[in-house]
């Protein structure tokens, strides 16, 4: 699979469709040419109707269109019909995704050979383990600072990591999976690497929260921008939009983040897509 010369890889996450106001944003979403792919970072939705409605619109327009799961889509919602909790949840997604045509980590990493290419498209699902926590603070000790402050994040509620222990050991069991993954690609190649969460601690520091950052990663991936040789690192979840540079390499925080924060943050109005390549003019 190749991109053609000529378009644009593009990214977005954090969609989060259940608000009528994202879906209109996503309603309007399209490609400018036939040649424009697109990166799609997690937190679509939360209800699995809702995710293929997105995923579908999106590569009904799009050459090409990769997902990584986020925390939302893993949840199993009291309102979804979809009962499947944790891996088995994941697993109907990706077949979801695979009837649509929309790549995930689950299948052949695609080679971008638009502008900036030939790059690997690594989407990633490696969930966090609670290790973005305080120094010297143990996962509970973590998790009552957490509750102390009203700040718990829904996923203790609604993700369940079924058929692992936690949601730390799922984590665990992905990081495995993916190094193994990720040592039989192209070495040639440099990569973008997709994953809902932040791939380092850093962007976590400017958290309105402190207490949420332990659902925000793995300090197992601290070095992977480096390890594996990446053109650009591409996350959500913080719905924190920005570019960021870490040890010479582009981080992409490419949330649309809710209807609320659009707001607050003076937002609205603002162009929904990053482009990652062609790299968007400073
Ligand atoms: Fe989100
Ligand atoms: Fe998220």
């Amino acid at each position: 699979m190749s991109g053609k010369a000529g378009g644009r890889l593009l990214a977005i996450s954090d969609i989060h469709v259940a608000y009528p106001e994202n879906r209109e944003i996503v309603e309007k979403l399209r490609p400018r040419s036939d040649a424009d792919w697109l990166i799609v970072a997690g937190d679509v939705g939360e209800v699995a109707a809702d995710i293929e409605w997105a995923l579908d619109l999106l590569k009904e327009r799009f050459a090409t269109v990769v997902w990584a799961p986020g925390n939302h889509e893993l949840w199993t919602p009291k309102d979804d019909p979809v009962r499947l909790r944790g891996e088995a949840r994941y697993r109907y997604l990706v077949e979801v995704c695979r009837r649509l045509g929309v790549l995930t980590p689950e299948d052949p990493y695609p080679v971008w050979r638009g502008p900036g290419g030939p790059v690997t498209i690594v989407p990633l699902f490696l969930l966090y383990d609670y290790t973005f926590r305080p120094p010297g603070t143990t996962k509970e000790e973590a998790l009552a600072w957490a509750h102390d402050a009203g700040v718990v994040c829904t996923d203790e509620f609604l993700l369940h990591p079924d058929p692992y222990p936690s949601r730390d050991a799922w984590c665990r069991a992905r990081v495995r999976e993916t190094v193994v993954r990720l040592a039989e690609r192209d070495p040639s190649l440099p990569t973008v690497l997709v994953n809902h969460f932040p791939l380092t601690r850093e962007p976590t520091q400017i958290l309105r929260y402190p207490q949420f950052a332990q659902w925000c990663g793995t300090v197992e991936t601290a070095d992977w921008h480096l390890k594996y040789n990446a053109a650009a690192v591409v996350y959500g979840h913080l719905h924190i939009p920005r570019t960021t540079w870490y040890d010479g390499v582009r981080f992409e925080e490419v949330s649309l983040g809710y209807p609320r924060e659009r707001r607050m943050y003076d937002r609205e109005g603002r162009e929904p897509l990053r482009e990652v390549f062609p790299e968007d003019a400073p």
